[in-house]
């Protein structure tokens, strides 16, 4: 038996979404997702991750535009998408930056944001496909207009929004997870 409640119910389902409504987060949203982030755990308590929400669309397209450049795709995902922006033209990107971690505490913080969007009514999509413009000559511009100190660097990303699709659920392999008694 399945035990559901608030927070199983957003883990079970949370999908990638990658068509989004042009509607904002909400200051609220925001700032309960901010807390999601903050809330994450990492090893030590060390706390190695900084995290830039980016709101404004312009700048989204312009970090778009430098990766198309860079890499000659938007995103390479699924061939459904490849017109959408890296971003999938949500609303929103958290950004995740560390220095000198391991990318376990950056994913543990990007999970935290994806099941909390889920549980306060928005959806999300994870983007690692990003990555090669921080390892570019691009990456020194990002870094500076996102104020992330150079010193830093990029692990991951999550677009969040409200979703305005709802592909089939992807499938899980049923012979991965088993118990040891
Ligand atoms: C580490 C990581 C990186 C990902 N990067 C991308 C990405 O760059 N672009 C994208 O469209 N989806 C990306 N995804 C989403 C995965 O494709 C998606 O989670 C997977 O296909 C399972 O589908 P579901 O999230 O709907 O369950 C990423 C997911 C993870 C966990």
């Amino acid at each position: 038996m399945i035990i559901k409640n608030d927070v199983t119910d957003a883990i079970f389902q949370r999908q990638s979404i990658r068509e989004y409504t042009e509607k904002k987060l909400t200051p609220e949203e925001l700032e309960t997702l901010m807390l999601a982030a903050k809330k994450a755990p990492s090893a030590r308590n060390l706390q190695p991750c900084t995290v830039r929400f980016i709101t404004n669309k312009a700048i989204l397209d312009e970090m778009n535009a430098d990766f198309k450049e860079l890499v000659g795709y938007d995103t390479p995902a699924y061939s459904r998408y490849q017109t959408n922006p890296v971003y999938q033209n949500a609303p929103a990107m958290a950004m995740i930056f560390s220095e000198n971690a391991s990318k376990i505490d950056a994913g543990i913080m990007v999970e935290n944001l994806a099941i909390c969007a889920k549980g306060i009514g928005l959806d999300s999509v994870i983007i690692l496909s990003i990555a090669p413009l921080f390892e570019s000559p691009y990456g020194e511009k990002w870094k500076e207009r996102l104020d992330v100190s150079e010193n830093y660097v990029f692990d991951i990303a999550i677009s969040i929004g409200n979703g305005d699709e709802k592909p089939p659920e992807k499938p899980r392999f049923d012979d991965r997870i088993k118990i040891i008694e």
